[in-house]
């Protein structure tokens, strides 16, 4: 895709977003969409990334997304490895590289990894010739703006770099929705004539699509903790009705009678409250873990605890889902085939990122199972992520193919297509007595215990017939 001048094209305004991943690039598509008088341009290091979102499929997996950017590629949105060049002709620059948890050194396995961050950081610095407005789009700690501030301004050229956080509430598989018509949009700056200057002007970048009443403006680290702080009460949610369900399937209440009957309460409210074999996704792990960090850092070690104990839960409701597993079938699965139904974290993403599908499928290859990998759109990251496994695992795209011969099925992702399976068929194709374990709660469990399998959901009682 050509990459045009910004000099020669006519734009009000020039901007960058350094990142073409999950987030980058489905935002700056529906910033492009929205607003034809702005130019967008995206880069990337990975020069793969960025042929694929030049391409004719793009690199991630999103409802609605590939229209939206074949309606605007090559018009005001484009995709490009140049970023010193697009720094350069940037007046604003979203900055949306990974963040990825610490894995090495002070902080490993907490702290955010802001490597990449501190290096965009000084790439912008070495390339501007004028003043900037710096976004952190990515997932921060809070007060790392402050940083980014202090790296940036102190140069010698006399340029000014206002640095905002704009956090990104968009959901995987729903983020053209969400782009589209969000709950909100939050834009904290400094509250110094500059700060709340520049704060405008990224509000005027919103407004084009966004009602007012939806823009929320704040201070910077409000901006910051904020988003940290959602995706905390969010997966807190979840391991919540997490935790119950474990006590109903010791007492025979079913968990989804339960989370309907909380849900109704306008307090506490019906959403994210679906137990799960437990929460995946590149974000909620990390930014907890993120705060844990942090809260210490602080001397907060009781705040600290408390919400280390959402992920502990999560960890602790995957294990107790293989432990299930085992339980019901014998106390072994060695030698035995068992079918995952899905990889992806979630349905409507190829994403496999902390996947709990991830963690079953060690699991079970502990326990020297067979285990056969199907999903719609994430067997390529499921491949990837399982590539140092020699033996034991197998990918196929037919699910029936994928349960032929298999003693269990085990949900993993709630892929709308597994509810229309024929389990009739499916159940003349595996071994008996046959095994479903539904991680998910999405089949109709009392169909098929009817047509002959043992079935194990999440917070029910189960339905064996021996
Ligand atoms: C999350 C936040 O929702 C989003 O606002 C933020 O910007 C990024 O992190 P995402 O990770 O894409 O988005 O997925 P989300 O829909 O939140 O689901 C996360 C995990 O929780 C998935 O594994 C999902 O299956 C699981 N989940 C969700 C449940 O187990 N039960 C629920 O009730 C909801
Ligand atoms: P997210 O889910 O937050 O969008 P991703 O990992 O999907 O995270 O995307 C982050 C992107 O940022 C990756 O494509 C990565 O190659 C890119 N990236 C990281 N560092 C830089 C950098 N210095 N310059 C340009 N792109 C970068």
């Amino acid at each position: 895709m050509p990459y045009p001048m910004g000099a020669q094209m006519k734009f009000e305004k020039n901007i960058l977003c350094i990142g073409a991943g999950y987030v980058g690039g489905p935002t700056m598509t529906m910033i492009a969409n929205k607003c034809p008088n702005y130019k967008v341009t995206v880069v990337d290091i990975n020069k793969d990334r960025i042929d694929a979102w030049n391409g004719p499929n793009c690199p991630i997996y999103e409802p609605g997304l590939d229209e939206v950017v074949a309606k605007t590629r090559g018009k005001n949105l484009f995709f490009s490895t140049e970023t010193d060049r697009g720094i350069r002709e940037a007046d604003i620059i979203f900055v949306s590289v990974n963040t990825p948890t610490k894995t090495f050194g002070e902080g490993a396995g907490k702290a955010a990894d802001l490597q990449y961050w501190e290096k965009t950081a000084r790439q912008i610095l070495a390339n501007s010739e004028s003043d900037k407005i710096i976004i952190e789009k990515s997932t921060l700690p809070v007060r790392t703006a402050e940083a980014m501030e202090r790296i940036l301004n102190a140069n010698t050229k006399g340029i000014h770099f206002e640095v905002l956080s704009n956090p990104e509430f968009l959901a995987e598989g729903s983020a053209m929705q969400d782009l589209e018509k969000p709950d909100r949009v939050l834009i904290g700056s400094r509250e110094t004539p500059e700060g709340i200057k520049a704060r405008k002007e990224v509000v005027a970048i919103y407004a084009h699509w966004v009602p007012a009443k939806n823009i929320l403006e704040s201070n910077v680290w409000s901006a910051e903790l904020s988003k940290l702080t959602a995706n905390a009460f969010l997966a807190q949610r979840i391991s919540s009705i997490n935790s119950i369900s474990a006590l109903c399937e010791k007492t025979e209440a079913d968990v989804d009678e339960v989370a309907y009957a909380i849900g109704t309460d306008s307090r506490i409210g019906s959403r994210f409250l679906k137990a799960s074999v437990g929460f995946g996704g590149s974000c909620f792990q990390k930014d907890i873990l993120n705060l844990v960090y942090i809260c210490h850092g602080y001397g907060l070690h009781e705040v600290a605890e408390y919400w280390e104990s959402v992920v502990k839960l999560n960890q602790w409701q995957q294990k107790r889902f293989i432990k299930n597993m085992l339980g019901n079938m014998f106390n072994t699965v060695a030698g035995k085939r068992i079918a995952l139904f899905g990889f992806a974290f979630k349905a409507n993403t190829g994403d496999t990122r902390e996947s709990p599908a991830l963690a079953i499928t060690r699991g079970l290859l502990e326990e020297h199972a067979e285990v056969i990998i199907t999903d719609p759109k994430a067997l390529p990251h499921a491949r990837e992520d399982l590539r140092d496994i020699k033996s034991g695992v197998s990918f196929e795209p037919d699910p029936y193919k994928a349960a032929a011969g298999a003693h269990a099925i085990a949900v993993m992702t709630e892929w709308k297509e597994y509810q229309s399976l024929d389990y009739e068929r499916i159940l003349a194709s595996m071994p008996q007595p046959a095994f479903i374990f539904d991680g998910r709660n999405i089949l109709d469990h009392r169909k098929l215990f009817k047509l002959g399998f043992n079935v194990f959901a999440i917070g029910k009682a189960p339905l064996k017939h021996f």
